[in-house]
């Protein structure tokens, strides 16, 4: 079943291309002569309505799905007007946090049996809310009791890991911000260039899965660190958190995501010239923000590894002292789709040079069914 691949980890990163291929398909319209271009979730055209009159929108779920919803939001709230709020599942359980009637909760989950998810959806169903599913798992018990939802359907995901789950999940969600935002003639050319954006994405992963023996050479480089620092902002606080989760959940290190408007409020102290730091630092609305945390870090020694869009190298790193991981430029709400694989690459080539168990890491289980 892993056919030439190692591990399943691998193997799933690897077929990215064909999941996100799988999660569009007869999900994004073209255009033409006579109709606009858009998007078409069948699970979802009869309560998009309900979505757009809703007063907030509450994201609900764990580790990957959590960090995947997190790379969504911007975009949602950008084509909604509705806030959007983040919640861990079991945080939510914790405090018992208030859900209206007037909310419309999604809950995202791969495997669609997540206990913390599912408590939060009987939570959010008692209180009224519109519940929304997006999981990978069609009779799973999310799809099951939501009101609604969409299938990712990236394929079966076997490693502990979750990587092509991850991104097939952030298209979804970019999917649904778009039906959610058809309404709106204001934003009708972003919501285009979005979707010409899907239709290349991709082309733009099997290019960027090009980086795979870069981020091996890289790998043998940390392999023995204690620790990785991922800095993000905007579009990628989300690559941040979900780089560093993939490190430490795999090849067992300790890894933290960091946003990097948070830089001077306290992790600024770690910076030192031994300690390695990826800094995500592709182009958008943040870029002279990243920028100037790079200069930052620079001045205090920092270790530097930056990600950019291709062709930026001297702009992120004008001193060349810094190491750089060059990637395909995309629209900037799908960026998070392609930040990632490198950070999924780098992961796995660190589990497999410490000599850890890839797919099935230790203490830990796919389905995590109980509280
Ligand atoms: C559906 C079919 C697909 C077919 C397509 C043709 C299924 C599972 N999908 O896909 O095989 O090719 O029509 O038009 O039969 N749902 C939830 N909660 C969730 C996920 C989904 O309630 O978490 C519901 C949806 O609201 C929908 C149904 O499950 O009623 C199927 O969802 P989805 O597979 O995403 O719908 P389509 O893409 O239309
Ligand atoms: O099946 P789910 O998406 O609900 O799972 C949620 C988390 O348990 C899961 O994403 C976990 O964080 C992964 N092992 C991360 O790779």
């Amino acid at each position: 079943k892993k056919g030439s691949y190692e591990h399943f980890m691998q193997k799933e990163i690897h077929e990215q291309p064909e999941s996100l291929t799988t999660t569009m398909r007869g999900r994004l319209i073209r255009g033409g002569s006579c109709n606009a271009k858009g998007v078409l979730l069948g699970g979802l055209k009869d309560h998009l309505k309900t979505i757009r009159r809703s007063r907030r929108v509450i994201f609900i779920g764990c580790g990957t799905s959590y960090n995947a919803a997190l790379a969504a939001r911007p975009f949602l709230e950008e084509l909604s007007g509705v806030p959007v709020s983040m919640e861990l599942a079991s945080d939510l359980l914790d405090r018992q946090g208030p859900i209206y009637r007037e909310d419309t909760a999604v809950f995202v989950s791969q495997s669609g049996e997540t206990a913390d998810t599912l408590l939060a959806l009987e939570y959010a169903l008692k209180n009224g809310a519109l519940c929304v599913g997006i999981t990978n798992t069609v009779g799973s018990a999310i799809a099951r009791n939501t009101h609604c939802g969409v299938h990712i359907n990236a394929g079966c995901e076997i490693g502990v890991a979750s990587t092509k789950a991850y991104t097939s999940q952030i298209v979804v969600m970019a999917m649904l911000a778009i039906a959610v935002g058809d309404d709106a003639i204001s934003s009708q050319s972003r919501r285009e260039a979005v979707i010409d954006g899907l239709f290349d994405l991709p082309n733009k992963v099997r290019e960027v899965l090009k980086l795979d023996d870069e981020m091996k050479d890289l790998a043998k480089l940390l392999m023995d660190e204690q620790s990785l620092l991922v800095f993000g902002r905007g579009y990628n606080y989300a690559t941040a958190l979900e780089g560093a989760l993939k490190v430490k959940e795999v090849a067992l290190m300790h890894s933290e995501g960091i946003l990097a408007g948070e830089m001077k409020h306290g992790p600024l102290a770690l910076v030192d010239e031994t300690l390695p730091i990826v800094v995500i630092a592709t182009h958008d609305n943040c870029f002279s923000k990243q920028q100037s945390v790079i200069q930052q870090l620079h001045a205090r020694k920092g270790r530097l590894i930056v990600m950019c869009s291709k062709g930026e190298a001297s702009l992120v790193c004008p001193s060349g002292s810094c190491r750089v991981i060059e990637v395909p430029q995309v629209e900037d709400c799908l960026q998070p789709v392609i930040n990632i694989i490198p950070l999924q690459l780098l992961a796995y080539h660190l589990t497999v040079l410490r000599g850890y168990d890839v797919d099935q890491p230790r203490n830990l289980a796919k389905s995590v069914t109980t509280q």
